[in-house]
C-alpha cells in the first residue's frame, strides 16, 4: 500500500494540473453560460414568506430592509422583540407586506418549531429562510478563563442554523424554496483569536455543502461568506480581559459601519434571488485560497508578525451573552427608503 501511495504522490498532481489547464476552456465557457443565466433570471419576492433569523441587529436587520424593499411578507426572528418592533416599522416604510415579529432562541429546537410553525400557519407557505444569527469572538484560546462559552459558539453559529434549516426543510421543499446562510470568510480562512468562531463556521460550510448535494435541486441554498464588515459580532457582548474573570461587558448598541453593511445585505439577497451558490465579499479574499493552497507559510508568518506583539494581545473582546433587555429599539426610518444607520 505504501508502495503505491509513493506513486499516486507522484502521478496524481501533475496528471491532475494538466487536466484542469486542458479543462480550463470549457469550465470557463459554462461558467460564462451560468453567470448569464443568473443576470437574466430573479425571482420575484414579491408576496413571497422570508423567515429571517437574527434580524434584530446589523446584517440581519439591512437583510430585513433588502426583502422588504422586494415586497415579501417577512418574519423577523431574534430574543430582544423590542429591537424587532422597530425593525418591523421601518421594514413596512420600505415596503414589506406583512410583518411578524417572533422572539426566539434558534439554539432551541422547540423555539425553532415555534416561529416556523407559526409561519406556515399564518402565511401558508414558507419561501427563504435566511439564516443570519451569530455570535462573534475575539480571543486567543489559551487565554479563555471560563470553558463554560465554549458550547454556546458552536450552539449558536452551528445549531442556530441547523435547527430552522431541519423543521423548514419541508415546507421549503414544498415552494422550491431556497435557504441563505450567513457564514463567514473565517470558515476556510481561519485567523487567530477566532478558533472556535472560525470552526463552527468551518462545520457550517460543510453542512450546507452536504445539504445542497442531498436536496438536489428540490431546495436552493445560497451561502454568503464575507471579510469583517462591522455590526456587533465581535464587539463584545462580554469580555476576557488578560487574567480576569469573564464580565459582562454591553457594547452593543454601538455605530454600525452601515454602508458597508447594507451594500453587503444587497448582495447576499439579489444572490439568493438570482440562484447564486454562493455570495462573497469583498471578492479580493478569494487570493487567500490560492495562498492557502500554494504558500501556506506565507499566511502563516503574517499572521504571526501581525499577532506577536504585545497590543494585539491585550484584552481580548468576546461575543454574545443574556440579550440586554434595555438596549434601545432602532432608529425610525424618517424618511426616503435608506434605513437610518444605528
Ligand atoms: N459583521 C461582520 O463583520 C461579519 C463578518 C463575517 C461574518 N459575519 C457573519 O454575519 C452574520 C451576522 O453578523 P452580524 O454582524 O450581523 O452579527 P450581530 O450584529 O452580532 O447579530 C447577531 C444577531 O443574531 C441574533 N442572535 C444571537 N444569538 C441568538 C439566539 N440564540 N437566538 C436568536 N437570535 C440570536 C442577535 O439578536 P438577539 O441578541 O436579539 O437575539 C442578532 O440579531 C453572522 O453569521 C456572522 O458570523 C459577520
Amino acid at each position: 500500500m505504501d508502495l503505491v501511495n509513493s506513486i499516486l504522490n507522484l502521478v496524481v498532481p501533475p496528471t491532475s494540473m494538466v487536466m484542469m489547464a486542458l479543462a480550463w476552456p470549457t469550465l470557463s465557457f459554462l461558467h460564462a453560460v451560468e453567470w448569464i443565466f443568473h443576470s437574466l433570471y430573479r425571482e420575484n419576492m414579491e408576496n413571497k414568506v422570508v423567515v429571517i433569523t437574527g434580524a434584530s441587529s446589523a446584517i440581519g436587520e439591512q437583510l430585513v430592509y433588502e426583502y422588504a424593499r422586494k415586497k415579501a411578507n417577512l418574519v423577523l426572528v431574534a430574543r430582544r422583540e423590542h429591537r424587532l418592533r422597530g425593525i418591523r416599522e421601518n421594514a413596512r416604510l420600505l415596503g414589506a407586506k406583512q410583518v411578524l415579529v417572533i422572539a426566539a432562541d434558534v439554539v432551541k429546537e422547540e423555539d425553532c418549531r415555534r416561529f416556523i410553525n407559526d409561519t406556515v400557519s399564518y402565511f401558508g407557505q414558507l419561501n427563504h429562510l435566511v439564516n443570519s444569527a451569530s455570535l462573534g469572538h475575539t480571543f486567543f484560546f489559551e487565554e479563555a478563563t471560563d470553558t463554560s462559552v465554549f458550547p454556546h459558539m458552536m450552539d449558536i453559529n452551528f445549531w442556530g442554523n441547523v435547527y430552522p434549516t431541519y423543521v423548514a426543510l419541508p415546507y421549503l421543499r414544498q415552494s422550491h424554496g431556497r435557504i441563505l446562510v450567513n457564514t463567514s470568510v473565517e470558515s476556510w480562512l481561519p485567523m487567530p483569536r477566532m478558533s472556535l468562531y472560525a470552526a463552527a463556521k468551518a462545520a457550517l460550510i460543510n453542512f450546507y455543502e452536504t445539504l445542497r448535494f442531498e436536496m438536489k435541486d428540490a431546495v436552493g441554498i445560497t451561502i454568503a461568506t464575507h471579510g469583517w464588515i462591522g455590526g456587533e459580532t465581535g464587539r463584545g457582548k462580554f469580555m476576557i480581559e488578560e487574567g480576569a474573570e469573564m464580565q459582562w461587558k454591553e457594547e452593543r448598541e454601538v455605530p454600525l459601519t452601515g454602508g458597508q453593511v447594507g451594500e453587503f445585505a444587497r448582495k447576499m439577497v439579489s444572490g439568493a434571488c438570482r440562484g447564486e451558490a454562493y455570495v462573497r465579499h469583498p471578492s479580493w479574499y478569494d487570493i487567500f485560497l490560492l495562498y492557502r493552497v500554494l504558500i501556506p507559510d506565507v499566511l502563516g508568518w503574517t499572521f504571526r508578525l501581525i499577532f506577536s506583539t504585545r497590543e494585539t494581545r491585550m484584552p481580548s473582546l468576546m461575543g454574545t451573552g443574556p440579550p440586554p433587555l434595555d438596549a434601545p429599539p432602532p432608529r425610525k426610518l424618517l424618511s426616503g427608503p435608506q434605513p437610518m444607520p444605528e
